[in-house]
Parts: C-alpha cells; sequence; structure tokens
C-alpha cells in the first residue's frame, strides 16, 4: 500500500504543479500552493483506489483526487484560524494565518474551495455530463452545510454547550466533520466508472469514524514531532470526543472494530480491494 501511497501523492503533486504553472505570487497564491503541500493524501488514495477498481487509470481519477485534497486544505486552513481551533502549527509548518495573516488565510480557503470545484470540471476526466455533475452536486452536499461545515458548526456548538455530547451525537457530528469527505472521496472512484457506489460508501463510513477515533486519540497519546500540529487541544478545550467517552482503550477497541467493518464491506471486490483494506488498517495505526 505506500507504493501505492506514494505513486499517489506523486500525480497528485503533478495534478498542482499544472494547476499552479500560470499563477503568479502575490500571498493568496503562494498559500494555497502552501497549504496544499505535505498531508497524507488519504483522501486522494480513495479517490484513486476506487476508481482503479471500476477500471478508471490515474489520468482521469488525479482530477477527482486532486479536487478532494483542495476541498480538505480549506477546511484546515478554515478550522486553523484564531476564530476556530487557533492553531499555530499544521503539518509541520506555520499555519497559514502564522505565516502570513488571516485575511489572507481566509481568502487561500475561499480560493482552495472554488479550486476544488473547478477541478471537477477538467475534461481531462472523461466522463459523462450526468456523472460530473453528480460528483459536483455531492461534494458541494458533503462539505457545506449539510455535510463538513455543519460537522465543524456542531463541534464549535459542543465546546460551549451546558451538557457534553452523548456516543450517539459524537458520531453523528464526527460523520459530518469528517466522514462525509471521506465517503465523497471513496464513492466518486466508483461514480467515475461509471458503478454502483454502495459497498465503498459503507466502507468509507466506517473508515471515516475509524479515523477519527484516531485523530482524537493522537490528541490524547500523539507526539507533535511526528503529527505535526498540536496535541492535547481536544482535553484543554473540554470537549467530548470518542476518548472522553469511551477512554484510550475503549476507543481504540472501537476502532479496530470499525476496521474489521470498513473491510468487510470491501468482500465484492476480493482481493483487489486490498490495498483499500491496508489503507484501513493503516488509519488506526497511524502517528501523524
Ligand atoms: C486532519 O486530516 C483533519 C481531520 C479531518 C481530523 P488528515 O489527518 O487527513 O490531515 P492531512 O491531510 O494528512 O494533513
Ligand atoms: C477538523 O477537525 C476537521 C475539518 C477541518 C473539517 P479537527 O479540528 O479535529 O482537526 P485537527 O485535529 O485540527 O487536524
Ligand atoms: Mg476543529
Ligand atoms: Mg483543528
Ligand atoms: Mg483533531
Amino acid at each position: 500500500m505506500q507504493d501505492r501511497l506514494a505513486r499517489c501523492k506523486e500525480a497528485v503533486s503533478a495534478c498542482f504543479d499544472t494547476v499552479f504553472a500560470p499563477l503568479g505570487s502575490m500571498p493568496v497564491e503562494e498559500g494555497m500552493r502552501y497549504a496544499l503541500t505535505g498531508g497524507k493524501r488519504l483522501r486522494a488514495f480513495l479517490v484513486m483506489e476506487g476508481a482503479a477498481l471500476h477500471g478508471v487509470p490515474v489520468e482521469r481519477s488525479v482530477w477527482a483526487a486532486a479536487a478532494i485534497e483542495a476541498l480538505h486544505a480549506y477546511s484546515l486552513v478554515h478550522d486553523d484560524l484564531p476564530c476556530m481551533d487557533d492553531d499555530d502549527l499544521r503539518r509541520g509548518q506555520p499555519t497559514v494565518h502564522k505565516r502570513w495573516d488571516e485575511a489572507t488565510a481566509v481568502l487561500v480557503g475561499d480560493a482552495l474551495q472554488t479550486l476544488a470545484f473547478e477541478l471537477l470540471t477538467r475534461p481531462e476526466m472523461e466522463v459523462s455530463s450526468r456523472i460530473r455533475v453528480e460528483l459536483i452536486a455531492s461534494l458541494a452536499t458533503s462539505s457545506g452545510v449539510q455535510g463538513m461545515v455543519l460537522g465543524q458548526a456542531q463541534d464549535i456548538a459542543a465546546e460551549t454547550s451546558a451538557v457534553p455530547l452523548d456516543l450517539q451525537e459524537i458520531t453523528v457530528l464526527q460523520g459530518n466533520k469528517t466522514g462525509a469527505l471521506i465517503e465523497w472521496s471513496a464513492r466518486a472512484g466508483a461514480l467515475l466508472g461509471g458503478g454502483d457506489p454502495v459497498a465503498l460508501g459503507q466502507y468509507a463510513t466506517a473508515l471515516g469514524l475509524a479515523f477519527q477515533i484516531q485523530d482524537d486519540i493522537l490528541d490524547v497519546e500523539g507526539d507533535v514531532a511526528k503529527t505535526g500540529k498540536a496535541v492535547g487541544k481536544d482535553a484543554d478545550a473540554g470537549k467530548a470526543t470518542f476518548v472522553s467517552l469511551l477512554g484510550l482503550e475503549g476507543a481504540k477497541s472501537r476502532a479496530n472494530t470499525l476496521v474489521e467493518e470498513a473491510c468487510a464491506a470491501l468482500s465484492p471486490y476480493g482481493s483487489r480491494a486490498e490495498p483499500l483494506r491496508a489503507l484501513a488498517r493503516f488509519v488506526i495505526s497511524r502517528e501523524t
């Protein structure tokens, strides 16, 4: 899996190089490139591996893979702003508002978001108008007020609510905040190939939760030198997380069960889905 992930990273970087070649050196342009640098590219990998299972080559799937990474990068730039999580470090580097300023970070996020949708209009995707519209519409839903933005709003509301969220509420919140974009990524590959996205969607629902549980675990147990972002922020903010509700061992055991569920959902693909099973195992063992 690691070799395939390395190839995915290269393809996505080459795609961004093409996109940014005509752009200049205004802070917003440099900030976009900066915010797109680094990252594990897990969402891009989901797109490209799902696409490969449906017979779609990298040259076509990389645009959707780059689109979700641009959307994700926008969500991180805004998530780190002083009015949100107020973080100084991301991917081991100063956050965009630290490196430049807040106005630039807001604009970088805005422009990364519109770039994501622009990428989904690229002719190189070689996809019918019907599927293209479905990809664009579903990315809008997954990232907007019924998806990631809703999850972020619920997360902020939870910080000041008198009653801590329960497990059911946290699961819904995380499904919106993190799960929706992960699900879009996995389903996009099947859609690009004109296939049925249900199995990949089920895989991603379980994977998304396991991913967020590991994010919460790393916030407690992680090492800033490896995560490249601040740790201990959730407890400081008094946030209910999977770890605060289930305990560290309970959270790890839940993440393991979810990975088994994710892998089981891939059974229609047989052994061809091994890279996605390896990804699921990686998601809960990662230290970054
Ligand atoms: C971090 O996502 C933000 C969450 C949704 C929890 P990743 O851990 O995928 O971040 P990068 O892209 O690898 O930096
Ligand atoms: C951020 O969640 C999720 C999105 C940006 C949508 P977190 O606030 O937990 O992510 P980190 O821990 O800062 O990466
Ligand atoms: Mg946050
Ligand atoms: Mg944050
Ligand atoms: Mg976090």
